[in-house]
């Protein structure tokens, strides 16, 4: 047993391989951080009706986020506390009126609490009371939601939703704002991945400029090819050429797109793709928000610069296609992916097709994008478990970032300063764990 050595582990340029790898430092991992923070459980929308629930993993904790009666969204332990039995055995479902235990039948209300007791007898003259919380499911110590995203932190105490998210709120306004009302719902279509690798390299790749031309060159360059002959031969080509084309752009155009890179990990890629064609559903779409908003505040909405917004240690979502991808970490080499997009109210369902195009062609686990993501991961781990060294360089433009208020920009977009920035959190998260666990 050593002590943990956060200077010898998090260097400003470099790390090391064990961050990625040693399974103890995962466990630290998921109590200083994933059980802390604020995580994400869910869209408002997945429970839309009373007793609507979804099970959500929170670090190692099976927890369940339900709709009461009242319509509060509360998130639970999902355990029985008679003998601990799992109360939800289902992803979602709709629970009736109350939770009912499959082992011995104790039931609980929405909130929780438990609502009875069968055979309440057998428990006469013992310490078992129906008042004492402990007879009662756990709720998680603090739920809050932000435009309908619904959040629980594990903890009692620590920054609030808003104050966590800071200016990578920008998230969720930007999603939302893009609908006439103001509001987005859950399509309830989920795909799920586990990659075989740590979270990490999951949260590193979102905003990693340097790799798409070369990770997804054939898919981009091939995609390019039949997007310039369509639109010799016939003037225009759909718009999902372009969603793949723009992968192979050249290093130049990379590195002319920034990073922002906030505290506590989170961060921005600024948009590259262009979004606003003129075709006619575009021109009807936008004249709908403008209308709804005004002309300055909609082109506001219309124009902000984002590509993805990273919610660490997390959340990958990119708003202007109403995507979301949230990590569910397994152990240090296995990390299960939640795949969701969202439909955006109160537009036309042509720009419904774009977000489900994105999901399918660039996110869904059976394209040619993610799956290329998913074999450097996958090797990654093998190379970083090998005794081939000790470091994984950090080094790109280290130093030639631009600091104001706490936040990194990037003078070049294919700069590792997201890499340095999520680190730097990572270090200030596992302080905590330096000062009472040794590894
Ligand atoms: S374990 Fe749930 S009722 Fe017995
Ligand atoms: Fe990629």
């Amino acid at each position: 047993m050593t002590t943990l050595d956060l200077e010898h582990l998090v260097q400003p340029d470099r790390v090391h391989k064990s961050v990625y790898t040693d399974s103890s430092l995962f466990d630290l991992e998921m109590e200083h951080i994933f059980e802390k923070a604020w995580v994400y459980c869910g869209h408002e929308s997945q429970v839309k009706n009373v007793g609507d629930y979804f099970t959500v993993q929170i670090g190692r904790q099976p927890m369940v986020m339900v709709r009461d009666k009242d319509q509060t969204v509360h998130v639970l332990y999902n355990r029985c506390p008679h003998r601990g039995v799992e109360l939800c055995g289902n992803q979602s479902g709709n629970t009736g009126q109350a939770f009912v235990c499959s082992y011995h039948a104790w039931s609980f209300h929405l909130n929780g609490k438990v609502r009875a007791i069968p055979l309440m007898k057998g428990y006469d003259g013992t310490r078992l009371h129906t008042n004492d919380p402990d007879s009662s499911m756990v709720p998680a110590p603090r739920v809050q939601s932000y435009r309908g995203f619904v959040f629980a932190s594990l903890s009692s105490s620590g920054p609030d939703l808003v104050e966590f998210l800071g200016d990578a709120k920008v998230a969720f306004d930007d999603m939302c704002d893009r609908s006439p009302v103001g509001e987005v719902e859950a399509v309830p279509v989920m795909h799920r991945v586990v990659q075989k690798s740590n979270w990490k390299f999951f949260m590193e790749n979102q905003l990693d400029a340097l790799h798409p031309s070369v990770t997804h060159q054939s898919t981009g360059v091939a995609a390019r090819r039949v997007e310039q002959r369509l639109k010799s031969e016939k003037g225009s080509a759909p718009l999902f050429f372009h969603y793949l084309s723009t992968f192979a752009s050249s290093f130049d155009q990379w590195d002319a797109v920034q990073t922002v890179n906030f505290p506590h990990g989170h961060g921005i890629l600024k948009a590259y793709m262009g979004l606003r064609p003129t075709d006619p559903d575009t021109v009807e779409y936008e004249a709908i928000l403008k209308k709804a908003y005004g002309e300055d505040k909609g082109e506001e909405y219309l124009s902000r610069s984002i590509h993805h917004v990273l919610i660490y240690p997390y959340l990958s979502v990119q708003s202007p296609l109403q995507q979301l991808r949230c990590l569910r970490p397994i152990s240090a080499s296995e990390t299960l992916s939640e795949i969701w997009h969202f439909r955006l109210k109160g537009v036309p369902e042509a720009i419904y097709q774009r977000s489900l195009w994105y999901f399918n062609l660039v996110n869904s686990p059976a394209t040619m994008i993610n799956a290329d993501d998913l074999e450097n991961w996958t090797k990654a781990q093998i190379g970083l478990q090998s005794n081939g060294g000790e470091w994984v360089s950090l080094h790109r433009n280290h130093g030639q970032d631009t600091e104001k208020e706490g936040v990194l920009y990037s003078n070049n977009g294919t700069s590792e300063v997201v890499m340095r920035n999520q680190f730097i959190a990572w270090k200030a998260y596992m302080l905590n764990a330096q000062s009472n666990n040794p590894v």
